[in-house]
């Protein structure tokens, strides 16, 4: 077993110290900038930095690049009304941005805020209550600069490289980012998990060995960890009512467990870096064809909402699509779905059985059931026979062809037999595509990023593995 060089993947992954002194001398100069800016006009607020670069526990994705998201967070005293607030700190946000000459975007967690593209760098302005003790929290990102706090007050020098080498490895397999579109690890529970374990080594083999759903990490010993049912449960040491893994699906919690328990096998540095993804045409098209399943792709365009809100409705479509095939007595392989946040949205449909019969069989009321049996008859006359103590009925199928089952789900007057986000459902009722995965392929100059989403979804957990 090859020894793995740990100091070789820091060189690659953890900011360098000119990259470090760069990110700290903008942040420094906006937010003396917004301090500023807010003592002239009088407003009573204070800037200051959080999040990974205020812990310097941010990757850094190659080298030269500068890609350190940077969180700035604009503080108010606790009496402040909330309107006042939200205007006063995208007001500041976007004046610093401006005065950078940088690009601005809103965007909205629990409450409006601004990120500015200034230098190459993403920076989000997010206004917020100062509070000291989380009973005083008005708002979820209340707690980010008590976070910070802690962590840099607990967090050992040495452990820094731990947590980069915990989200180097989490951002490979595909289970880092507590945003929807993964589901996975926040950058703060990364912390938490180096502070708990000690370091990335002792992190995967607890993931690997002693997880399971349930399990609970309690810091600061409040006992309030049974309070939560989540797949896994760890205790925010600023906040006892909060359970930082509240966004950590069962799933990428699974997935972080396997690829731990394949990483201490393989011993492999690949899994600090991204894996190349072998999509190419060719071989997605022989491979969907030798499985005889058949598979529909729908596509419509991205209605513009946060990608916050974009996954959630997109997800509930796809499973809503999926249940109402099942339950017209279709059978499904799998589901997956895509989007590129701007233009375009896919979601894959791919079934086992896609046609049916044009008759099936329906059960009716037990034979000495006086009152009900009568209403079935008359119902259904001379089509009905006696199964064991039933009746039973031949009755005509609807839909033969999932296909078309699906397309009229899809149409304005049988929509109501889907469930799905008000904002998919009305761009899917203005343009949509529902094809054949096969014909799909045929008609688009497929792009790179569709061929690798096909190719992840015929290859499940293709990150998950090296060798
Ligand atoms: N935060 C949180 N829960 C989340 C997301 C964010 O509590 N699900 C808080 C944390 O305090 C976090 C801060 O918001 O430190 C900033 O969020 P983010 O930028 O996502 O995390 P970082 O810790 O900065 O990690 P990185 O940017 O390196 O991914
Ligand atoms: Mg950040």
């Amino acid at each position: 077993m090859t020894k793995i060089d740990y100091r070789k993947i820091l060189e690659d992954i953890k900011p360098t110290e000119s990259e470090k002194k760069k990110v700290k001398a903008l942040s420094d100069y906006l937010i003396n900038f917004i301090n500023k800016k807010a003592g002239d006009e009088e407003i009573y607020a204070e800037a200051v930095l959080v999040g990974s670069v205020a812990k310097e526990t941010w990757l850094s994705r190659g080298p030269g690049s500068d890609t350190a998201d940077v969180d700035i967070f604009i503080k108010f005293p606790l009496n402040t009304p909330l309107d006042y607030l939200k205007k006063n700190g995208i007001y500041l946000g976007q004046e610093c941005i401006r005065n950078m000459e940088g690009r601005h975007e809103f965007r909205y967690a629990s409450h409006p805020y601004i990120t500015g593209i200034i230098n190459g760098y993403e920076i989000d302005f997010v206004p917020c209550y100062d509070i000291e003790k989380s009973k005083q929290l008005k708002s979820a990102v209340d707690r980010t600069i008590p976070h910070t706090i802690y962590v840099q007050d607990n967090l050992k020098k040495e452990q820094i490289d731990e947590v980069i080498l915990l989200k180097g490895f989490m951002e490979s397999v595909g289970t880092y980012g507590s945003e929807f579109k993964v589901g996975g690890f926040a950058g703060y529970l990364c912390e938490l998990l180096i502070l708990h374990y000690g370091t990335f080594q002792e992190v995967l083999e607890a993931a690997s060995e002693e997880w399971k759903p349930g399990y609970m990490i309690d810091l600061r010993k409040y006992g309030t960890a049974s309070n939560f049912d989540e797949p896994l449960v760890v205790v925010d040491p600023v906040d006892p009512k909060r359970n930082v893994a509240a966004a950590l699906s069962l799933q990428k919690m699974s997935e972080f467990m396997v690829a731990s328990r394949n990483f201490l096998q393989e011993q492999s540095s690949t899994y600090f870096y991204p894996r190349e993804i072998p999509a190419d045409l060719k071989t997605i098209k022989e491979e969907l064809e030798k499985r005889g399943t058949k598979t529909l792709i729908l596509s419509f365009k991205t209605p513009d909402i946060p990608a916050d809100a974009l996954y959630p409705q997109i997800k509930k479509t796809e499973k809503s699509m999926m249940h109402l095939a099942e339950r017209e007595g279709f059978k499904t392989q799998g589901s997956d779905s895509w989007t590129d946040e701007k233009e375009k949205v896919l979601i894959l449909l791919e079934f086992d059985v896609w046609m049916l019969p044009k008759i099936m069989k329906h059960y009716g009321p037990p034979v000495w059931s006086h009152t009900h049996q009568q209403k079935f008859l008359d119902k259904y006359k001379n089509k009905t026979w006696v199964h064991g103590d039933k009746w039973v009925a031949e009755v005509g199928r609807d839909f033969t062809d999932v296909q078309l089952l699906l397309e009229a789900a899809l149409s304005e007057n049988k929509i109501g037999l889907l469930k799905f986000g008000k904002h998919i459902k009305k761009e899917i009722l203005e343009e949509h595509q529902l094809i054949d995965l096969m014909e799909f392929l045929e008609s688009e100059t497929t792009q790179k990023d569709v061929l690798e989403f096909l190719y992840k979804y015929l290859h499940k957990n293709w990150s998950l593995w090296r060798t």
